[in-house]
């Protein structure tokens, strides 16, 4: 069911890279619960991003989840070294994914949440038989690859239907969102059923604290 505590996820993709550590404990002390990574492989999406490194350099930072985003082809080449540097949440993206189901098996071995994306054209069916082996969804509601793009309203109702799943099913899974995502659309969107709002641009962009405060007083 629907979270009471709504949870705040800041991409660092849009953090400023000559000093993420202070971005980053700006983010968490300001009240932002999970740290969101966007790992890019330059194939699944056209930019390359970052890997385990950074998650190495700032799992000692803090014990705040540390939520892994892989846009990767084919992920279970990674997952046992995203969860061996620190990953608390892996999240594969159901299109890169022959054999979905063992992924997930996968990253529950390493002993970690597992959480599919579904990119905004692919359908909930996916997730028919899966979804009760989910820990979280995540509803991409931009195009992945970049950050600072517009929210695709139509998300609106895939996330509804998504939260019409799980409560059917009884299931605490979490609805996670990710792309175009700010103060301006964070009330409508857990209205929607929303349980983690993942917010780059929206958080480190200006005043990072005072980001944080403004899309957290929404939810
Ligand atoms: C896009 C990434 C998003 C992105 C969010 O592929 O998955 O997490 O960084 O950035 P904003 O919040 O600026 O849209
Ligand atoms: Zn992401």
């Amino acid at each position: 069911m629907k979270r009471t505590q709504k949870i705040l996820a800041p991409s660092i993709l849009s953090a400023d890279f000559l000093n993420l550590g202070r971005d980053v404990t700006i983010a968490l002390e300001a009240g932002a619960q999970y740290i969101h990574f966007d790992v890019m492989d330059g194939t699944f999406v056209p930019q390359i991003s970052f890997g385990t490194p950074v998650i190495k350099a700032l799992r000692p930072l803090t014990d705040a989840v540390i939520d892994v985003h892989l846009m990767v082809e084919d992920p279970s080449r990674h997952v046992e070294e995203y969860a061996r540097q620190g990953a608390d949440i892996i999240t594969v993206h159901a299109e890169t994914c022959t054999h979905l189901d063992r992924v997930i098996g996968q990253i529950k071995a390493c002993g970690k949440k597992a959480s599919v994306a579904l990119n905004p054209a692919t359908s909930l069916h996916v997730l028919d038989y899966v979804l009760d082996e989910l820990d979280m969804v995540l509803i991409m509601t931009v195009n992945p690859g970049f950050g600072g793009q517009k929210y695709i309203p139509y998300c609106d109702g895939k996330i509804r239907a998504l939260r019409k799943m799980i409560d059917e099913r009884g299931l605490d899974t979490d609805i996670q969102v990710d792309g175009g995502i700010s103060a301006s659309n964070a009330k409508r969107l857990s209205e929607c059923g929303v349980d983690v709002f993942v917010c780059g641009s929206a958080v480190f962009e200006g005043d990072i604290a005072k980001n944080v405060k403004d899309i957290m007083e929404q939810f």
